[in-house]
C-alpha cells in the first residue's frame, strides 16, 4: 500500500522503528522493526499480538509518549514530527497502565482534563461521558476508592473529553468484569456509530474478530498480517478435529493423508484445512483404520498457532 498521509486514513505509519536504549543490565531492545499500518477513517481497527510484540510501543509513539527511532507517522492528516499538537488533539488514548491522579473526583478529573485540552466550559460534557460509562454515581467519589474496572472506564472517559476523532484503547478489557466490559464495548460501539475511528489492542483473536473490521497482527516488532477481519480468519484456514476414540489406542496410528497426534488423555488431534477437507473424509479414514469414534469436536486454531503460521509463512 502506498504511504498516504492525507484524507483517507485516520492513521498512516510507514517504516516505524523503535529501539529502546540499553540501560543498566538490560541490553538495547528493537521493539519495532519497521512497521507499516494504515487505519481507515471511521473504522474499528484491531492491533493483535502476544506479550512484548510491540503494540504499546506503537501506540505510545502515536500518543507522543515514546520517541520513534525512524519512520513516518501521520494522524488525521498531520505529521507527527511537524505537528505534534494537532496530532495530540486528534487522539484520545487510553493507556495500558492505570496511572491517574487520585486526589480528584472523576468529575473534577474530567473537568481538569478538558481544561488542559482547552475545551470551553460551554462545550464540556463531563457528566454525559461519565453517564455513558456507567460512572455517574461515582462522579463525586474519590478516585482512589474506585475499583480497577471503574478506573479503567474513567481513563476512557478522560480520553474522550476533547471529542477526538480517534480513540485508541490499549488493552481496555484487562481487569474489567464481563458486565462492565459489555458496557465499555457498547460505549465504544456508540462512538463508532457516531463516526469515531477506534483502534484497540488485544491478545484475544476472538475479541478482535468480534469487534474489528480490520486486524493487524504484530509479532516480534513486525506486522505479520494486516487484513480485513473476515479475510484474515478465512485465510488462516486451519482447524483441529478432536476425536475421543471408543477404545484406547496403543501407540501408532496411520491415517494416510492426515496428520494425527495422540494426546495424553487419549484423544486424537487431527489438523485440517476446512477449505480442502470435509470432516466426513477424516471420519472415513478413521473408520478404515479401525478406530471407533465415541465423541468429536472441532476447535479453531488458537492465536499462538496463528502467529506461528504467519511468521513461518512470512519467512518461508
Ligand atoms: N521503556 C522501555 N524500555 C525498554 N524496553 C521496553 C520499554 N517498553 C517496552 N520495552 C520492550 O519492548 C518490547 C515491546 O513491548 P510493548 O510494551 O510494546 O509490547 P506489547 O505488545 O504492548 O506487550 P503486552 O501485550 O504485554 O502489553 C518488549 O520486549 C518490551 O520489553
Ligand atoms: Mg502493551
Amino acid at each position: 500500500m502506498d504511504f498516504n498521509p492525507n484524507q483517507e486514513y485516520a492513521i498512516a505509519a510507514r517504516g516505524v522503528r523503535k529501539t529502546y536504549r540499553a540501560s543498566g543490565k538490560s541490553p538495547a531492545k528493537e521493539a519495532l522493526k519497521g512497521i507499516d499500518i494504515h487505519v481507515k477513517r471511521g473504522s474499528i481497527f484491531g492491533l493483535l499480538g502476544p506479550n512484548g510484540a510491540g503494540k504499546s510501543t506503537f501506540i505510545n509513539i502515536l500518543a507522543g509518549l515514546v520517541g520513534k527511532t525512524a519512520g513516518e507517522v501521520s494522524v488525521w492528516g498531520f505529521d507527527l514530527d511537524a505537528n505534534p499538537r494537532q496530532v495530540r488533539a486528534a487522539l484520545g488514548v487510553v493507556p495500558q497502565e492505570i496511572n491517574m491522579e487520585v486526589f480528584f473526583t472523576p468529575l473534577e478529573g474530567l473537568e481538569i482534563q478538558a481544561g488542559l485540552y482547552g475545551v470551553p466550559k460551554s462545550k464540556r460534557r463531563s457528566m454525559e461521558i461519565l453517564r455513558a460509562l456507567g460512572l455517574e454515581e461515582k462522579a463525586d467519589a474519590y478516585v482512589r476508592n474506585l475499583s480497577g474496572g471503574m478506573k479503567r472506564r474513567l481513563l476512557v472517559a478522560k480520553a474522550m473529553v476533547h471529542s477526538p476523532p480517534i480513540l485508541i484503547l490499549d488493552e481496555p478489557t484487562a481487569g474489567v468484569d464481563i458486565e462492565l466490559r459489555k458496557q465499555l464495548w457498547e460505549y465504544v460501539m456508540e462512538l463508532h456509530a457516531q463516526g469515531v475511528t477506534i483502534v484497540l489492542t488485544t491478545h484475544y483473536l476472538e475479541e478482535a474478530q468480534e469487534l474489528c473490521e480490520e486486524i493487524a497482527i504484530i509479532h516480534n516488532g513486525e506486522v505479520v498480517a494486516c487484513e480485513p477481519t473476515e479475510k484474515l480468519i478465512s485465510s488462516l484456514d486451519r482447524k483441529m478435529l478432536m476425536v475421543t476414540p471408543a477404545e484406547e489406542l496403543n501407540g501408532h496410528l496411520d491415517l494416510g493423508a492426515f496428520d494425527v497426534e495422540i494426546k495424553q488423555d487419549g484423544r486424537l488431534a487431527i489438523p485440517y484445512q476446512p477449505s480442502k477437507t470435509q470432516v466426513a473424509e477424516i471420519l472415513e479414514s478413521l473408520s478404515s483404520a479401525g478406530v471407533m469414534v465415541k465423541d468429536l469436536s472441532t476447535v479453531e486454531s488458537d492465536l499462538e498457532d496463528v502467529f506461528l503460521e504467519l511468521t513461518y509463512r512470512k519467512s518461508a
